[in-house]
C-alpha cells in the first residue's frame, strides 16, 4: 500500500518533461526551444553582468516526450570561442549528436576559475578578475534546466585545454560533482583554483566520479609531464591528475600477480586487481599510437559494485560500463581536440566518439537525479526509472516527502557553503599577489617563446 502511494506521487512527477518542467518566474531566459535551433543567451540574475552561453538543440529534441535530453556542457580552451569548440569538437553536429543539448559558456576576459596560466606577455594588459564559474555553472543548470527539461540523470561536462581545467574543478566541487552525471577532458591543464591549488580542496560530494582524459603527448601549451621549471605546486601533470583521481575514486593500490588480458577492442592488455576490489587494464591500444590506462573503482564508501576478473577472460564483458577512470595518452600528438589516424594506428582515433560513448553509459545514481532544486521543485528522470526511483527512496529512508526535501536542503546548504568559502578565498588574494605575478611570468615565458620579452 505504502510502495503504490509512493509510486503515484512518483509517477505524476515524471509526467511527460513538457508538463514536469515548468519555466520559472524569475528565469532570466525566456524560451521555447525547438529542435536544430541555436541560440545565444545571458545566464543570471543580472542581465547586463550576466555571462554569455550558446546553446544548440539537436534534431530529436522533442521527440520522445519520455525521453528528456541529455545536457552537455562544453568548456573552451584560451584564445578560443565558444563556436569554436563546437566546430573543433563536432559535438553539435546532428549526423553526429542526435539528442543531447549542447551548452558552450564563453569564459569571462577568457579566463576560467581554475586557470593558473595566465598570459601576461602584454604589460599593459591587466590580470582579469577571475568570475566565478561555480556560481554560473550551477546558474546555467538551473536556469536552463527550467527551460530545456533535459534529463537531470545526464549532465555531463567536457572542456579543452583550460576549459578541461575548469571541467576538473567542477567534478572537485562538493554539489556539483552530484549534479553531473561524468566528465571527459581534452588535454586538460590542472591548476589551482586562484591560490589555493585545486587539489588542495578537491571534495567532490561522491565516489566514484566517472573521469576521462585524453592528451598527446607532445602537447607544448599544456604539456603531458611537468617543464623543468614548472612547480608542482602550480600545475599538475596528467600522471598526477590521473593518481589524485584514482584517490578520490577508492581505486586503490594494485595488488597481486598482473594477468594477460584483451580488452573490447581485441587489444592486449595487462589486467591487476587493486587493493579496493577493482582493477586497472593498461595497454598499447591503437596499434601502438596509444596508451590506454582504464580503472574500475568501487569508491570511496565501496558503493559501485565490484567486477570480479579471472585470468584470460576477455574484458569486453565489463569494458567500459565500469570504468571509473579511463585515460588515453596519445603518441605524437600535440595540442588540441584529437580527430585522426595515430601513427601506425589501423582506424582514427575519434575524440568526440569516444566522449560521446564515456557519457552514454554513464548515469548519475537515482537518488542524486532526483533533486529538487531550488528554483523549479521538480524532478525530471526518464518514465522508466520510476520504479528504480521508488526502491532509491525507500533504501534512504523510507519516506519519499522527506528525502525529497533533504535533497533540496542539502543543495541549497552546499551553495551558500560554497560562496562562504569564496569570500575567504577572495580576502587572502592580496598578499600572494606578488609571488603570482613572477610564477606567471615564467609559465609565458616558456609557454609563448615567441611572446618572451618577460
Ligand atoms: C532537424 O534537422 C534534421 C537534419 O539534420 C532534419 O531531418 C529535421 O527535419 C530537422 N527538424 C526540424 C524540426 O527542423
Ligand atoms: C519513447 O521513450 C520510451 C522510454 O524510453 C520508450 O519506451 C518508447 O518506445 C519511446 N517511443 C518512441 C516512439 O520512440
Ligand atoms: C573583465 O571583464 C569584465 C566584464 O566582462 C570587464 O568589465 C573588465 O574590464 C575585464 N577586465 C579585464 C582586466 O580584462
Ligand atoms: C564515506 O562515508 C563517510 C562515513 O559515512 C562519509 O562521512 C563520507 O562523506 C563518505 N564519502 C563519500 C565520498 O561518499
Amino acid at each position: 500500500m505504502l510502495a503504490l502511494l509512493i509510486l503515484s506521487l512518483l509517477a505524476s512527477a515524471y509526467a511527460a518533461p513538457s508538463h514536469a518542467c515548468t519555466k520559472a518566474e524569475d528565469s532570466p531566459i525566456d524560451w521555447r526551444p525547438k529542435a536544430n535551433e541555436t541560440r545565444v543567451f545571458r545566464v543570471g540574475h543580472d542581465r547586463n553582468s550576466g555571462r554569455e552561453i550558446h546553446v544548440t538543440i539537436p534534431p530529436d529534441f522533442g521527440k520522445n516526450s519520455s525521453e528528456p535530453a541529455p545536457l552537455i556542457l562544453a568548456f573552451h580552451d584560451k584564445e578560443m570561442l565558444p563556436l569554436e569548440l563546437a566546430s573543433a569538437s563536432h559535438l553539435s553536429d546532428p549526423n553526429i549528436n542526435r539528442n543531447a543539448v549542447v551548452v558552450y559558456p564563453l569564459a569571462r576576459n577568457d579566463t576560467w576559475q581554475s586557470d593558473i596560466v595566465v598570459r601576461r606577455w602584454r604589460k599593459n594588459i591587466e590580470q582579469p578578475e577571475y568570475a566565478d564559474d561555480i556560481a554560473f555553472v550551477s546558474s546555467i543548470i538551473d536556469d536552463l534546466g527550467s527551460i530545456i527539461c533535459h534529463d537531470t540523470s545526464r549532465v555531463y561536462a567536457t572542456g579543452m585545454g583550460t576549459g578541461g581545467g575548469l571541467v576538473n574543478l567542477l567534478a572537485c566541487d562538493p554539489a556539483l560533482s552530484t549534479q553531473i552525471t561524468a566528465f571527459g577532458i581534452v588535454a586538460g591543464g590542472f591548476g589551482g583554483r586562484r591560490h589555493a591549488p585545486i587539489w588542495e580542496t578537491c571534495a567532490p560530494g561522491r565516489s566514484p566520479v566517472p573521469m576521462l582524459e585524453v592528451h598527446g603527448d607532445e602537447d607544448r601549451i599544456l604539456p603531458y609531464f611537468l617543464n623543468e621549471w614548472e612547480s608542482a605546486k602550480r600545475r599538475r601533470a596528467v600522471p598526477a591528475f590521473l593518481d589524485e583521481w584514482s584517490d578520490l575514486n577508492g581505486c586503490g593500490e594494485p595488488v597481486g600477480e598482473t594477468m594477460d588480458a584483451r580488452d573490447a577492442t581485441g587489444t592486449d592488455v595487462k589486467v591487476t586487481k587493486l587493493s579496493s576490489g577493482g582493477w586497472v587494464s593498461e595497454g598499447e591500444a591503437y596499434n601502438g599510437g596509444a596508451w590506454r590506462l582504464a580503472k574500475s573503482c568501487p569508491g570511496i564508501n565501496g558503493t559501485a559494485p565490484k567486477i570480479e576478473f579471472k585470468p584470460g577472460e576477455r574484458l569486453s564483458a565489463h569494458d567500459p560500463e565500469h570504468f571509473t577512470l579511463l585515460h588515453y595518452r596519445l603518441k605524437g600528438f600535440g595540442h588540441g581536440w584529437p580527430l585522426l589516424r595515430l601513427k601506425g594506428a589501423d582506424r582514427v582515433f575519434d575524440t568526440t566518439a569516444l566522449l560521446l560513448d564515456w557519457f552514454k553509459i554513464h548515469k548519475l545514481p537515482i537518488h542524486l537525479a532526483l533533486r529538487v532544486t531550488p528554483q523549479t521543485s521538480t524532478m525530471r528522470v526518464p518514465v522508466d526509472q520510476a520504479a528504480a526511483a521508488v526502491e532509491a527512496i525507500r533504501e534512504a529512508g523510507g519516506d519519499v516527502q522527506n528525502v525529497l526535501k533533504d535533497a533540496g536542503d542539502a543543495a541549497r546548504g552546499a551553495n551558500e557553503g560554497d560562496d562562504g568559502a569564496d569570500v575567504a578565498d577572495d580576502a587572502d588574494v592580496d598578499a600572494d599577489d606578488g609571488a603570482d605575478v613572477a610564477d606567471d611570468a615564467d609559465v609565458d615565458a616558456d609557454d609563448e617563446p615567441e611572446h618572451d620579452e618577460l
